[in-house]
């Protein structure tokens, strides 16, 4: 006992921060996850196994094995940060022409000025491109998918990786520039459209093409029964905001599994959980009492007390890398599964992730939102 007493004694300044830390981290679990009294919806995670982020397998994925992509052409969208930047910077060095879909030419002129000089130090010239394309503006990304369409004759890979995770913030419901919430708006319904019109050139493009949609392992925070239609146009109090992060992330894995019965045939579409990975994901409400924290504490601190060992985002781009060039995705014939890191097929989500008759009733509402626009 004296012994902890002399080292509290001695360490009172980092103790109080590792508790004032602590204190903050359940603060913003219980908001991310809102496991609070306000939360009443059902959702699978209810009666979910526990499992750790450490539950990731060793795969026969490594950087060295992605194949030469010379003659390629990739689509990245949310390609300027995080898990999408290093997924365009492992297909452009391995010779694919990279096209960067992002919401700020900025972010993106930064991100592919750091690509470059990153590949110059490796000795490698790379072929990135900025498109412009904001996911939450239907109209806009319909009209950057048309033009993008256009201009290429083939699309061998299209990973829909962009995606908004707002879920450290005081106000869980917010409606997209359509008057959709904002991430189905976003995670899904930006991706349905930007999707479905670049189709008719993946379609066309030789020795079977791929798409990878970005899913998580937060379809466990959908509702039980999958998709709840009634809450995109009006906030369900019952709902927190990781009920709806899960809702758009549950829908990716519907529009996979649709995409993959209709086009399967042709195309190997696959969805990803790329791990718990330290990105820019979470981006609280500015001058909130989150946010205060989130700026004064890392966090990658923050997430590895709550939730153990989390991925660097270069090795949280693994799983989606795998989809993307993989040759085992082509010799093992592996479509329509969720791939989780390093690259491992798994059934680790939300029961009706695959469920046939849900994942028609997804496609058939996003054809009628976007037919709209
Ligand atoms: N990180 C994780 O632990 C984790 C776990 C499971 C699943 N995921 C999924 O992985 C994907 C990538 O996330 P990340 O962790 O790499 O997050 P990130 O670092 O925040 O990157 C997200 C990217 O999406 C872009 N984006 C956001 N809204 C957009 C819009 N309206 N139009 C176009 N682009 C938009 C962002 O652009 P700006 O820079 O302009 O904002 C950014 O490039 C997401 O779909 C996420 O749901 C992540």
């Amino acid at each position: 006992m004296s012994q902890v007493a002399t080292f509290l004694s001695e360490h009172k300044w980092e103790t109080a921060a590792a508790l004032a830390t602590a204190a903050t981290a359940l603060v913003l679990l219980r908001r991310a996850t809102s496991a609070t009294k306000r939360k009443s919806v059902a959702t699978p995670a209810d009666t979910k196994p526990r499992r750790t982020s450490t539950d990731y397998y060793a795969s026969s994925f490594t950087l060295a094995t992605i194949p030469s992509l010379v003659g390629r052409v990739a689509i990245v969208t949310g390609g300027n940060t995080g898990l999408g930047y290093h997924s365009v910077k492992h297909l452009a060095f391995n010779g694919a022409k990279v096209f960067l879909a992002a919401r700020s030419k900025d972010r993106a002129e930064t991100a592919i000025a750091n690509l470059k000089a990153e590949a110059a130090a490796a000795g490698k010239i790379i072929d990135v491109e900025f498109v412009r394309v904001d996911l939450g503006d239907l109209k806009q990304t319909k009209d950057a998918a048309i033009a993008l369409a256009k201009r290429v004759n083939r699309i061998d890979i299209l990973v829909n990786n962009a995606g908004i995770m707002d879920v450290v913030t005081k106000e869980p419901f917010k409606l997209s520039k359509d008057g959709y919430e904002a991430m189905f708006s976003t995670n899904h319904l930006g991706h349905f459209m930007f999707t479905k019109h670049l189709l008719p050139v993946i379609l066309k493009t030789p020795n079977t093409p791929r798409i990878v949609n970005l899913s998580s392992s937060a379809t466990w925070m959908a509702p039980v029964y999958g998709i709840d239609y009634e809450t995109l146009k009006k906030h369900n109090p019952a709902f927190s905001a990781g009920n709806y992060y899960g809702q758009s992330k549950l829908a990716n894995l519907l529009f996979s599994t649709e995409l993959h019965n209709k086009y399967g045939y042709q195309i190997a579409v696959n969805s990803v959980h790329p791990g718990v990975v330290d990105t820019e994901l979470i981006r609280p409400d500015r001058f909130s009492l989150a946010w205060f924290f989130f700026s004064l504490i890392p966090k990658r601190w923050i997430l590895s007390l709550i939730i153990g060992p989390i991925l660097t985002p270069e090795q949280g781009a693994h799983a989606q890398l795998y989809a993307a060039t993989h040759p085992e995705i082509d010799s093992k014939n592996i479509r329509g599964k969720f791939i989780i890191p390093y690259g491992v097929v798994s059934d680790d989500h939300h029961p009706k992730g695959m469920d046939k008759d849900l994942a028609k009733q997804l496609w058939d509402f996003s054809e009628q939102v976007c037919a709209k626009y």
